[in-house]
């Protein structure tokens, strides 16, 4: 949507990142949970913002595609990881009209949901393939300001993959404090 673009530009304007540069810290927390799982090397990052999880998928060895709506995003994306030396297929998309058009062994979507995506990603998974997401929950904490439809409500990140064949490694809710998320590492059946 060409309202996400222009809004997501704007914050990626300033002088400074608008996420730090070290990678989520769940994805750094369950990195070692799921290099073991995943049946091959090929990733993609949804709405991957500055581009800070695929960088680090990256440097960890997988080839990595990031994508994002927003080019101001992902030109820091680029400079980020032309400066540590790696390299990352950073495309420009609007991911309410994205086909995947390969099959993956790792899908990354951090703070950003579209439910409709969601059975597209399973389908963009090749055997065995993992998705890992962490996206914001609505509670009574959160800060306000958000989206409300952009928001999974308690409990309903893991119903949305109960339709699919395949293992739920990991869900949680944290659902105190300004920001409360949800996460999920699923497997697709092998
Ligand atoms: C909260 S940021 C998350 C960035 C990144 N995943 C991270 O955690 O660092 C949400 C991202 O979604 C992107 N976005 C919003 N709407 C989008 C759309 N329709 N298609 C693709 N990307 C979109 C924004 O440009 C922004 O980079």
């Amino acid at each position: 949507m060409e309202e996400d673009r222009i809004k997501w530009d704007e914050r990626y304007t300033g002088d400074s990142y608008f996420f730090c540069f070290a990678p989520s810290g769940f994805l750094a927390r369950c990195f070692e949970t799921v290099r073991p799982l995943v049946p091959g090397l090929r990733a993609i990052d949804l709405a991957c913002g500055e581009g800070r999880n695929a960088i680090y998928l990256a440097q960890h060895g997988f080839r990595v595609t990031a994508v994002d709506i927003s080019p101001r995003g992902l030109e820091r994306g680029e400079r980020r990881a032309a400066e540590v030396g790696v390299s990352v297929d950073f495309v420009q998309a609007d991911l309410e009209a994205f086909r995947f058009d390969e099959r993956y062994d790792l899908i990354l979507d951090f703070n950003f949901l579209l439910r409709p995506l969601i059975p597209l990603m399973v389908a963009a998974l090749n055997p065995g393939g993992v998705i890992v997401m962490e996206t914001i929950l609505d509670t009574p904490s959160i800060e306000p300001g958000h989206t409300k439809s952009f928001l999974l409500q308690p409990g309903e990140l893991v119903q949305l993959f109960e339709p699919f064949a395949g293992t739920v490694h990991l869900f949680e809710e944290e659902a105190k404090g300004p920001t409360p998320v949800a996460r999920i590492i699923f497997q697709k059946a092998g």
